[in-house]
């Protein structure tokens, strides 16, 4: 796969072989959408801008890599694009949903019915088992039976490989499993988009690995959208497409027409 960065300010100016990001969606329902979004936090001298002009879609069924060095407005994307924030500009819109201008009690509907996030810190209730840590989440769903929320937390949770530490506390855990409940809690309610901030960051190669194909499967095999930021370059091979984030800005968007299994990505 050519990994060379390519400026891709506007869809016009991608390099051959570069998919725009209206061409990546062709023939995808398109799930998300960010059009012309922006970002600044603060005002006057003290303004930070983490996003200018963002475009981006993102099909159901797709694995998107987001890469970019540390200040590039990765988790802000990811922020914005759930309904975590509000962009200063432009518009979100997910599942046919445009977030713009949704009151607060909307915007968590949206949340919480159809996204899933794995935060960079993991984000865990320390005083909460690993398995009343998944199961809070199911439970906010609105799904209250009791039988069938321990059920799907069960599950999510030996999907991750942890069906042996349900009744651990996070303090008992290691960094690793740690970030799998992070990443059981944001499956459990089977979002149709799930946002990962470094979801591999604290992981070994195996574990690594392991996740990924998990990740690969919610995309390919459950027709999720999923995205999935990352300081690891490893991780690309595995993805759909790559994006490339550089002050703010989308600076590349590569379609990668042969993604690897996650078992075959060289960590
Ligand atoms: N709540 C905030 N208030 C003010 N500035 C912020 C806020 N959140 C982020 N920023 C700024 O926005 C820019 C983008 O931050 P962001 O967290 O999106 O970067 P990132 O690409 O995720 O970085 P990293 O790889 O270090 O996690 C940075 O300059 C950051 O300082
Ligand atoms: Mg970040």
């Amino acid at each position: 796969m050519n990994k060379q960065p390519v400026a891709a300010d506007s869809p016009g100016s991608a390099a051959p072989g570069v998919a725009t990001p209206e061409q990546v969606s062709t023939g995808s329902t398109c799930r998300v959408e960010a059009r012309g979004v922006g970002k600044v936090y603060g005002s006057g001298p003290a303004a930070v801008t983490a996003l200018q002009n963002v475009d981006l879609r993102i099909g159901a069924g797709e694995l998107l890599v987001v890469l970019g060095p540390s200040g590039s407005g990765k988790t802000t994307l990811l922020n914005v694009i759930g309904g975590i924030e509000t962009p200063t500009s432009g518009r979100v819109i997910v599942g046919g949903r445009d977030l713009t201008g949704l009151d607060t009690d909307a915007l968590s509907e949206v949340r919480r019915t159809m996204v899933g996030f794995v935060f960079q810190f993991f984000n865990l209730i320390p005083t909460l088992t690993a398995r009343e840590n998944v199961a809070l989440l199911a439970e906010l769903t609105g799904d209250t039976r009791r039988d069938t929320v321990q059920q799907r937390v069960q599950q999510v949770l030996a999907e991750v490989e942890l069906a042996d530490r349900v009744d651990h506390f996070p303090g008992q855990l290691s960094g690793g499993q740690q970030q799998r409940v992070a990443i059981a809690r944001a499956l459990v309610k089977q979002p149709r988009l799930l946002l990962c901030d470094e979801p591999t960051g604290a992981l070994d190669p195996p574990t690594g690995r392991t996740v990924l194909a998990l990740l690969q499967h919610l995309a390919h095999g459950e027709g999720r959208a999923v995205v999935v930021v990352t300081h690891n370059q490893a991780l690309t091979a595995a993805a759909d497409r790559v994006v490339r984030m550089g002050s703010g800005r989308i600076v590349a968007d590569q379609h990668n027409p042969h993604p690897v299994d996650a078992s075959e990505v060289s960590w």
